[in-house]
């Protein structure tokens, strides 16, 4: 590992911050995050409502049979209908996509955002299967796991396609062509921006670890939920819009084996019905990403 090249980059990654879109909206979000009890709902109604992007977001999340409720006409009736954990999640993810300048956008944009809210629905879904008790973090933390990859994106833009070159020749992950082309992974670089932008330390943690759940620290149930939802998704034609050669035996995944230290009832759990469960969402949630990101 080139730890010297991560160096490099780490003051172009804490320059972002300054980016004149990113903390009007994103940083009083994440301190909303923060204190759930202070969120403003009026104030949540404006700042949906200013942004014609998303504001049209919320309405096509809210009008989705996922989330239970149809012909959903206001921004108010949407803010509602979705919560506003919901909302601050689609807001974040919005206001992430406009750090991207449109010309560098190395990785499709549609994929990559296809990418991330299928792994915050399906994360959510897990969590509601397995009894995991906050299904709203795991959407979060879903939707975020790959902050990571814009940031790689901006910060090394010379060097990023050579990443995603490297990855789809070889049918790999996109974390081995960083590595192999970067010296660093989009887990080490997306883990300086969510410091700095002060994300909650277990959305930090699965930033970090996701592709590497062994390595955890305090082995919380949330890096394992979110790495099986994010390995599920690229199986599943919700990846980097590419090949990868992989399978997934769930029984034999580290992160499972977390999983059931922590609800041991998932030890007794028919895999085969939760695979089931799992796939039967998945028709479901691709429908709903497509949704959402229709011209
Ligand atoms: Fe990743
Ligand atoms: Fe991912």
């Amino acid at each position: 590992m080139k730890a010297q090249r991560l160096e490099e980059i780490r003051p172009r990654i804490q320059a972002l911050e300054a980016m004149p879109a990113v903390p009007a909206i994103v940083l009083p979000l994440t301190a909303m995050l923060h204190s759930p009890d202070q969120v403003d709902v009026e104030k949540v109604i404006d700042l949906v409502s200013y942004d014609g992007t998303i504001a049209a977001h919320c309405l096509r999340m809210a009008n989705s049979p996922l989330f239970g409720r149809r012909n959903t006409e206001t921004v108010r009736s949407a803010v509602f209908a979705l919560g506003l954990k919901r909302i601050e999640a689609i807001l974040l993810g919005c206001c992430l996509n406009r750090i991207v300048p449109p010309d560098k956008w190395a990785l499709d944009a549609v994929t990559f955002w296809r990418h991330s809210l299928g792994c915050a629905l399906v994360s959510r879904k897990m969590a509601k299967l397995i009894g995991y008790p906050d299904p709203e973090k795991a959407y979060l933390a879903g939707l975020l796991h790959d902050l990571g990859i814009l940031v790689n994106i901006i910060a090394c833009s010379e060097d990023y396609p050579r990443c995603i070159q490297a990855a789809r020749e070889a049918h790999v992950a996109l974390h081995r062509g960083e590595e192999e082309h970067l010296g660093f992974t989009h887990c080490q670089s997306g883990k300086i921006l969510a410091e700095q932008w002060h994300f909650s330390s277990d959305v930090i943690e699965v930033i970090e670890f996701h592709h590497d759940v062994a390595a955890v620290p305090t082995c919380g149930p949330l890096v394992s939920l979110v790495h099986l939802s994010d390995l599920l998704c690229r199986l599943r034609d919700l990846g980097y819009g590419y090949y990868e050669a992989m399978g997934m035996d769930l029984a034999g995944d580290a992160a499972w084996a977390t999983l059931v230290g922590h609800y041991p009832a998932l030890a007794t759990m028919d895999l085969a019905r939760f695979t089931m469960d799992i796939d039967g969402a998945m028709e479901e949630i691709v429908a709903v990403v497509d949704a959402v990101f229709k011209p």
